[in-house]
């Protein structure tokens, strides 16, 4: 490994996710607005850019890489991205290798991509998924099928792929249906993750109304459940629990309630180029443009200077009528 990537807090980064396009075929409500401003496609990194820098990472001892979004799949060619990258699956030796490459989807295009990822040596899939109710799936989303999605989950463990729900709690929403989604979940061996809604981007509601602190939640889980804490780690922010008799893991993400920065081993690469040091910061660097005027060794100095500013943690608070911690969405960061 060359230079391992460490940061003032002594952290090392070993995950790196890539927002491989912010577009995407749904809205939910507490991600976008329904109006949205996309980035211009002509400022975007080729898919052969991509995999340059995510080697680069690779070579300086990344270990995970997840492909996200907005929707990853909605970008023509990804398939090609997967490949390429899936050959550093397993790979060991000086040159580095990755552990895992997985991928957040919202799965309406899963159906037909399931074999391939499969093929690229993806092993497992986070898909989101807020509601088994079509009504309001659809509210939520403002634009989802339900069924069509549930198409592309069965896709997805037909072709062996492990799936992780990923569910963010709303308060008059879904927040009743999280029992049910549990159950849902140890019916199909899948995993849950629930999510606190984070404060990124502006949308056209207020969050203070939706957010749910997942300590709430848990208690009442833990009375509808006999869950068992689990040492299970991902390299992502959840902590875990199994649903007793079940292969499944319950992964609490409460960076509201329980901050995790201490722990943080990640950094993101947006599809402009730009490595965002954390997810509640606006503090950013331009790979594309040192990789464009100074190659390898210009990406190298890039991200050893983008480390040095990587803050301590977030800052975000969920307050009624303030700003976005973060003007930009979660969709610009891949999350
Ligand atoms: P696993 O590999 O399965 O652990 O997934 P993951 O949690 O790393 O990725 P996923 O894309 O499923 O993200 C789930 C949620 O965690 C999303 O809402 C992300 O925005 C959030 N998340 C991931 N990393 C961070 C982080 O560093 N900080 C904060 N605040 N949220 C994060
Ligand atoms: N807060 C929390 N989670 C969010 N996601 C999108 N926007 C937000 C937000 N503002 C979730 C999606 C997806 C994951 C990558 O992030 O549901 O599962
Ligand atoms: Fe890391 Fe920032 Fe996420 Fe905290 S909010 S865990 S510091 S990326």
């Amino acid at each position: 490994i060359d230079q391992p990537l460490v940061d003032p807090q002594g952290r090392t980064i070993r995950y790196l996710r890539i927002s491989v396009t912010d577009r995407c075929d749904l809205r939910c409500r507490y991600c976008m607005a329904e109006q949205m401003t996309f980035l211009p496609r002509a400022k975007l990194l080729s898919l052969d850019e991509i995999a340059i820098i995510a080697e680069r990472f690779i070579a300086r001892g990344v270990t995970k890489i997840r492909l996200s979004g907005g929707e990853p799949l909605v970008r023509r060619d990804v398939g090609d991205l997967v490949r390429r990258l899936g050959r550093h699956v397993g790979a060991k030796g000086s040159g580095g290798g990755l552990d895992e490459l997985t991928m957040t989807t919202n799965a309406t295009r899963l159906d037909r991509h399931a074999d391939e990822m499969v093929d690229a040596g993806i092993r497992r899939i986070n898909v989101s998924l807020d509601s088994l109710d079509a009504e309001r799936f659809r509210y939520i989303t403002r634009h989802g099928d339900l069924d069509q999605v549930l198409r592309g989950i069965a896709a997805a463990k037909a072709a062996g792929l492990a799936v992780k729900i990923n569910m963010v709690a709303l308060a008059g929403l879904n927040e009743a249906e999280i029992p049910a989604m549990l159950e849902w979940c140890v019916a199909e061996g899948h995993d849950l993750s629930l999510i606190e809604t984070m404060p990124l981007g502006a949308i056209d509601e207020d969050r203070t109304d939706r957010f749910v602190p997942l300590t709430r939640v848990f208690e009442d889980l833990k009375g509808r459940f006999a869950l068992v804490r689990d040492a299970h780690r991902t390299g992502g922010p959840a902590r875990y629990w199994r649903v007793d008799g079940s292969s499944t893991k319950l992964g609490l993400i409460s960076p509201l309630t329980a901050n995790f920065c201490d722990g943080c081993n990640r950094v993101r690469l947006t599809t402009e180029g730009k490595l965002y040091l954390c997810l509640g910061h606006d503090d950013q660097v331009d790979l594309k443009a040192a990789l464009r005027d100074g190659g390898i060794a210009g990406l190298d100095t890039a991200i050893d200077l983008g480390l040095t500013r990587k803050p301590a943690r977030h800052d975000f608070r969920i307050a009624s009528g303030s700003a976005p911690a973060v003007a930009r969405h979660m969709s610009v960061t891949g999350g």
